[in-house]
């Protein structure tokens, strides 16, 4: 007697499989092959990872239906789309497939990346959520990296699976991703759990950036994780610097290109605003005194103040009380 979740469980399993299959003895799964070894990835890490390739001729389908799986399972396993008529026929079509696993190392869900990008269609497509799968809840590779994680005593976020798996391969171990959208506290939380110290690599486009800032507000507010930015040089995807660089520079950048949270947020806070007039001196520093209220530390924030007000000609206390007031605000 299996649970509807076990049940559920062991349909994402065999389309594991089943898609994985595909992608490295099947013709239909040649091309996806030859991409992502041109990305560079080898078969250790697609096994690992255990990539697939759903094809654009529905294959999942007509598998489940020799098993004579009940319709309701398949219907609640987001695996399907159906139709208005309640035929069910696959979700993932034409796409490299990415098993999304739980902190138990079991496949909930999927991320399905189409090989050549096409208007109106999502390069990514996710499960929706399902009795399995939070999208809130779930952090991607959370299972392999934990106890890599607790050994280096720091976590590294992510924007992409991609970068992850690259990461992985280039042997940074500890890296994770969530699943396209800001840390949610729930990710948070479960971060928390195992480390103290979260480093955020984004990607070093201006998306990438303007995601960063917004990441170091949001998990500053919501959590005691001492943070970190590791800066992507040249405007580069991590996955993009590994493919250029090899992996030896990658480790290289991972533990070298650190910077604290207020050193980012004024250099990109700067960028943002030009600088030219009053009104853009006084709007940076009414974004520095924001960022400050995060500082802990108050020999460093002794520092910033001192910098900021010999820069911009104020009064060091005067930016203190701004600070200040800044944090009774939010508290
Ligand atoms: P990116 O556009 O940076 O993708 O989006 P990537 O990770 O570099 O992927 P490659 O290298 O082109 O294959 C970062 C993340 O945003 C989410 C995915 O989680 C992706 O990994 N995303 C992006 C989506 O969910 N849907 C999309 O259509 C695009
Ligand atoms: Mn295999
Ligand atoms: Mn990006
Ligand atoms: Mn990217
Ligand atoms: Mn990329």
């Amino acid at each position: 007697a299996s649970s509807e979740t076990g049940q559920l469980m062991a349909l994402h399993e065999d389309a594991t499989k089943l898609y994985h299959h595909v992608l490295m003895n099947t013709e239909a799964g040649q091309s996806a092959l030859d991409y992502l070894h041109g990305r560079g990835l080898t078969d250790e890490t697609i096994e690992t990872y255990q990539l697939g390739f759903a094809p654009a001729e529905r294959l999942l389908k007509p598998f489940v239906d020799q098993r004579q799986l009940d319709y309701q399972l398949l219907r609640k396993s987001g695996l399907f789309i159906e139709s208005q008529t309640g035929d069910l026929r696959d979700r993932f079509a034409d796409r490299l497939m990415f098993p999304i696993r739980n902190s138990s190392g079991r496949v909930i869900a999927f991320s399905g990346r189409l090989l050549e990008l096409m208007d109106g269609q999502p390069k990514y497509l996710n499960s929706p959520e399902t009795e399995l799968f939070s999208k809130r809840k779930t952090v991607f590779n959370f299972d392999l990296a934990r106890p890599e994680i607790r050994k280096m005593g720091a976590v590294i976020l992510f924007e992409g699976f991609m970068d992850v798996i690259s990461a992985h391969q280039a042997g940074v171990l500890n890296g994770i991703a969530s699943m396209g959208t800001s840390l949610t506290k729930e990710q948070i939380y479960t971060l928390e759990r195992v480390t103290d110290q979260l480093l955020i690599c984004y990607d070093g486009d201006m998306p990438g950036q303007k995601a960063t800032s917004r990441a170091l507000q949001l998990i500053g507010q919501q959590s005691q994780l001492k943070l970190g930015v590791i800066q992507m040089p040249d405007g580069l995807d991590p996955d993009e610097y590994r493919q250029k660089y090899g992996a030896d520079k990658f480790q290289a950048v991972m533990t070298s290109a650190k910077e604290t949270p207020v050193a980012f947020q004024m250099r990109y806070m700067r960028h943002e605003h030009a600088l030219n007039t009053e009104a853009d001196k006084l709007a940076y520093l009414n974004e520095m005194t924001d960022v400050l209220t995060t500082v802990k530390s108050p020999v460093e924030l002794d520092l910033y103040l001192n910098q900021l007000a010999t820069e911009f000609h104020v009064s060091p206390s005067d930016l203190r009380t701004q600070v200040e007031q800044s944090r009774r605000k939010k508290s």
